[in-house]
């Protein structure tokens, strides 16, 4: 066995939300050279391999995770200037708010409205990381991996990572061989604000021309509102997606509930806000059941206090699944990786 590789290794501690159980196998890895080895190895073994980036966006069982976790904490970052933009390709273990923050400082635009989330670059793309009117897939220019099926690295295009709504290629079945290695973004010095989303405009509200520095400010003061410190509670930021149902469905729900936000998609299908109808329509803003609660001042945010189970943490989403089934007929999907 490699001499990186560890076993019966405690994940709760790698995790934001605090609980689970451990790795059978466990390997922190800083270059390809070494992920190559501990890929062969698992491989030859028959051990399934998990990647485990920050752990900010996962829950993982009570039984822990069976085979080999893999840390990728390569975290340099390249700047290559281009005609009219600069492409920045960050390694996988870059913290992605350290990355941000340095953009900010070059006066560089295109990653400010995602400031202040926990996180690894490498988990960026998987989930299609999105807030305050921008999503990833529209700086992501292409994704350098490291497909496990063949042992060889290759580029992959914004287009072949099939992006969708906290979607991806690297969420699927056959996006599963590949190992996030770094990221391309594409970002410019020309000035691009992005202040659709309600909360940035009521912020900002009549000044029209805010420096990035003060958006990423602005981002940073809002989601301190809104969001518990990870430090301080167990969480995982917004604990399920926000549903997309069929247009008839959402002008149901609307006769019923005429304020539910609603965001009409391209394919005619409308996202709505789960945080409204966990707040609003079910009551569950703040509801805790022991250890575990959604958080009184973000519904669609999961809670738990030290000390609290995996199993604990299941349970309740199962029944919050089910409440939102009763009262809305909508099947809500978590947003979290169970792993
Ligand atoms: N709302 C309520 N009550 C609540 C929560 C929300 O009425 O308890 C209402 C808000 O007033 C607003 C609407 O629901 O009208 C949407 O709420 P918010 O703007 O807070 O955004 P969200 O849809 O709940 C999403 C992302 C967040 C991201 C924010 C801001 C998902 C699953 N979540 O939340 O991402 O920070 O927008 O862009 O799409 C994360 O993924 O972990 C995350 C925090």
């Amino acid at each position: 066995m490699p001499s990186c590789i560890r076993t019966d290794i405690p994940l709760a501690p790698h995790t934001t939300l605090g609980v689970g159980g451990p790795a059978q196998f466990f390997a922190e890895v800083d270059c390809v050279a070494v992920l190559e080895e501990v890929v062969i190895w698992a491989k030859r073994e028959g051990h399934p391999i998990t990647l485990l980036g920050c752990g900010s966006n996962v829950l993982i069982s009570e039984n822990g995770i069976r085979g080999l976790v893999i840390r990728y904490v390569a975290s340099e970052i390249a700047y290559e200037e281009r005609a009219d933009v600069v492409r920045v390709t960050a390694d996988a273990g870059v913290i992605l708010d350290a990355l941000i923050h340095e953009l900010v400082l070059k006066d560089l635009w295109g990653l400010e409205n995602l400031s202040a989330i926990p996180g690894h670059v490498g988990a960026v793309p998987v989930q299609n990381v999105g807030a305050y009117g921008v999503e990833a897939k529209e700086i992501i220019e292409s994704v350098f991996v490291y497909d496990t099926s063949c042992g060889q690295t290759r580029t992959l295009t914004n287009t072949e990572c099939a992006f969708g709504y906290r979607d991806s290629l690297f969420k699927k079945a056959e996006g599963s061989k590949y190992i996030i290695l770094s990221v391309t973004f594409t970002v410019v010095h020309m000035r691009a604000p992005r202040l659709t989303y309600k909360d940035l405009t009521e912020y900002f509200g009549t000044q029209t021309q805010p420096s990035l520095h003060e958006i990423r400010e602005a981002i940073i003061t809002i989601r301190g509102k809104k969001l518990p410190d990870w430090h301080e509670i167990g969480t995982a930021g917004s604990f399920f997606k926000n549903p997309i149902v069929p247009l008839a469905v959402y002008e149901a729900l609307v006769q019923r509930y005429p304020e539910l936000p609603g965001f009409p998609q391209q394919d005619g299908d409308v996202k709505v806000s789960l945080g409204w109808i966990l707040d609003r329509v079910c009551g569950l803003k703040g509801y805790r059941e022991g250890k575990v609660g959604l958080y009184e001042k973000q519904a669609l945010v999961l809670v738990c206090e030290h000390g609290a189970t995996a199993r604990e943490v299941t349970d309740f989403v199962a029944r919050i699944i089910a409440l939102v089934y009763e009262k809305t007929s909508i099947v809500i999907e978590p947003e979290v990786r169970m792993l």
